[in-house]
This record gives structure tokens, sequence and C-alpha cells, in this order.
């Protein structure tokens, strides 16, 4: 078996992760006799030093051309004076949507070992294991009219909230999908109250029940559903949300594993092909430093293991192994340990391979 994947690391601790994130792919690819290819481009704040623009032509054929994508992150201070499409943000927009992967799974689960360091209750967060599926080309981030248009206190700024009945349905039917392979529950986002995007939302995604009788559909309001998310998040299951929701839900569902470090994502359309990113940003603080959480970036390479190569045994491993080295606590300082990136990684491949081992009874 053969896999092409475009590596993206980015700025800030964009790099750190996706080392960490690569050697474990490589290792559990060389047990598995997977031949990676692995090309690294540029994006971003990198990118806009070396060539003008935060997504270069040549990385954006490169990502069409591959199986998967494995981003690490993008942006940071040297360049949040730029503006617009200029901004190191847009270049990672534009190839979200390029790529045209609208639906982005970000998966929380809290481990046992890690209950205690959420700021919330340990009985508030023991047992969550949810889905947020965050629609990810449209909405605000995209609609049109949008930009700035006046001078002094007549400036107007300007953005707009889009979406289509097929943009809504499509993002649904993967949440449902999800649902159905899970608890069967879905619970559909909006703030129909007041939005006419929401309106439709909720219509589309009610209109698309009858389609999923195994799935129990309930849907509530963005902003006391932000509030039911650290109250009693045990029992949630399945999230479906458009773009900013989405986007804000997720980082609130980061506290209840501990750091967001710890949350990884696949963004995925309609081939095999996908994105994979943690969730966190660039973290410019800890950059350069080695001590950076890299179990989002891992978990993310499990996610292109199973969804682009369907190789759902070797994402096992890893998700295995990153629960048996939180067990062991090789955690990094945002959760209160002493281990740096490399020595996350490191662990947790040598695990991986542990597990194949034991279960082939393979000699590695
Ligand atoms: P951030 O996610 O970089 O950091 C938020 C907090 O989480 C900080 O305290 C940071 O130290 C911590 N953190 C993040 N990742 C961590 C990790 N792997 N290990 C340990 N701690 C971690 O968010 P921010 O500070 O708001 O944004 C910084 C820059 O990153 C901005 O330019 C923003 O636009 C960009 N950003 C990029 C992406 C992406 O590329 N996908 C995502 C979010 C933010
Ligand atoms: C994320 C980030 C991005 C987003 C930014 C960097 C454009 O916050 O991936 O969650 O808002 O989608
Ligand atoms: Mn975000």
């Amino acid at each position: 078996m053969k896999a092409d994947v475009v590596v993206l690391p980015g700025d800030g601790v964009g790099p750190e992760v996706v080392n960490a994130g690569l050697s474990v792919l490589a290792a559990v690819c060389d047990a598995a006799d997977i031949r990676v290819s692995v090309e690294v481009h540029p994006i971003g704040g990198r990118a806009i030093d070396d060539f003008g623009t935060p997504l270069p032509d040549e990385t954006l054929e490169a990502c069409k051309a591959a199986d998967a994508v494995l981003l690490g992150a993008v942006g940071g201070p040297a360049w949040d004076h730029l503006r617009g499409e200029q901004r190191c943000e847009a270049g990672l927009l534009r190839l979200r949507r390029e790529l045209d992967v609208f639906a982005n799974l970000r998966p929380v689960k809290v481990h046992p070992h890690l209950a205690d360091r959420s700021t919330l209750r340990s009985d508030v967060t023991t047992g969550t294991d949810l889905v947020i599926v965050r629609e990810l080309t449209g909405g605000a981030y995209f609609g049109l009219p949008r930009g700035r248009t006046g001078t002094g206190p007549d400036e107007i700024a300007r953005d707009s909230i889009v979406y289509s009945a097929a943009e809504i349905e499509r993002v649904a039917r993967v949440a449902f999908k999800l649902a159905q392979s899970r608890r069967g529950q879905l619970i559909s986002i909006d703030k129909a109250n007041v939005l006419f995007t929401s309106q439709l939302w909720r219509e589309v995604v009610s209109a698309l029940a009858v389609e999923y009788p195994d799935v129990a559909l309930t849907h509530e309001l963005v902003d006391s559903f932000a509030m039911r998310l650290v109250r009693e998040p045990a029992t949630v299951d399945v999230v479906v949300a458009e773009n900013l929701f989405g986007d804000i839900l997720s980082d609130e569902a980061a506290v209840l594993a501990g750091s967001l470090g710890l949350l990884p994502s696949a963004s995925l359309g309609a081939s095999d092909q996908g994105l994979y990113e943690p969730i966190h940003g660039s973290a410019p603080r800890l950059a350069g430093r080695g001590i950076a959480n890299p179990y989002g970036t891992i978990l993310s390479v499990a996610m292109l293991l199973r969804h682009s190569l369907h190789r759902d045994d070797l994402a096992l491993a890893i998700e295995s192994a990153v629960d048996v080295c939180i067990t062991e606590d090789v955690l990094t300082a945002d959760l209160g340990g002493t281990t740096g990136t490399d020595a996350v990684a490191d662990a947790v491949a040598r695990e991986a391979l542990r597990h194949l081992g034991a279960r082939t009874g393979a000699p590695w």
C-alpha cells in the first residue's frame, strides 16, 4: 500500500507538533508496510515571508493531488497587522474551501486520568465522549458581501452569514451517519430565534430526520447549548453546527478534555481525501521550546489513517497508545507534566508498535 501525504507545518508550534505526528505516522506505516511519501509545503506566515502569499499555488496544487494533508497551525504576532486576504488565516480558509472539505469532525473525549486537569469538576466531565461536526466551508467565514467601506465614524465593516439548503444538507448527513455509528443522538445547533440562516438550517436538518429513524434529533439554541456543554457534557453524543458556532463550541469543549492541545480534527468532503489538523492555533508563547502538546496532532494522524487511508487498525493502535501514555503520565506542561513534545511522540510510537505487535504476533 502507498499513500501521498502533504504536510503543512505552518507557524509557531505547528512544525513541532507536526514533526511529532509524522514520527508516529512513520512508525506505524513502516510496521504495516505502507509506503508513505511525505511532501512538505509552506503555508501561513512562513509562506507570506518567503512567497508573499499565505497559500502559494504550489502548496495548493500539491494538497489537491494528495491522499491526505496534515497541517500544524498558522498565524502569529509577526503577521497580525495584515488584513483581509493577506492574513495567514485567509490562506487556511482558502485551502479548506478549495479542497471542499465541508465537514470538520472534532471529537472530544475526557481521559479518566485527566479528569482533574479541567477547571470543571471531574464529576461533571467524567464520561464525556462527544463529536462536534462543524460546517467548514460556508457561513460567516465566506459569505458575501463582506469587507470595509467608508472612513472615520462612517466606516462600516460587514460580514455575511450565507448558507444554501444544499450546504446544510450535506454536512447534516455526515452528522446523522456519525450518530448512527455512535449512540444515536444528534443535537443540531442554531440561533433560529433570531437568524434567517438558522431558520433554514433547522428546517433542512428536521426534514432529513425521517431518513435516519434510528437517530434521535433535537435542536438547541447555541447560547443555551454553550451552557449545557459545560454543565452536562457526558449527555452529549453528536453535535452539528454552522462554521462559526462550531469553532467557538469546540474551543469551549477543550476545557472538558483538560487542554486545547489534546484535540484533533478531520476535515472531510465528498472523496476520501481529507485535511487533518489539531484544533489549536500556533501558540506563539510556546513556540521553539519543545514543550507543546502533540497529542492533538498525533490523534489527527490517527484520523488520517482511519478516514483517508482506511486503516482503522492503525488508527486504533495510535489511539490506544495515546490512552496508555496519558495513563502513564506522559504529559506536557499544559497538563502539569514535564515530558517534551518529541519524547511524547517517541512514547506513543513505541506503545503503538507494541499494540500492533501484540495483535499480530509480529516481532516489532
Ligand atoms: P492558540 O490555540 O494558539 O492558543 C490558545 C491557548 O492554548 C494558549 O494558551 C496556548 O498556549 C494553548 N495551546 C494551544 N496549543 C497548544 C499545544 N499544542 N500545547 C499546549 N498548549 C497549547 O490560540 P490563539 O492564541 O488565540 O491564536 C494564536 C494564533 O493561532 C492566531 O494567529 C490564530 O489565528 C491562530 N490559529 C490558528 C489555527 C489553525 O491554524 N488551525 C487555529 C486557531 C488559531
Ligand atoms: C480553527 C481556527 C481557524 C478557524 C482560524 C485560524 C481561521 O480557529 O481551526 O478552529 O476559525 O477555523
Ligand atoms: Mn478555532
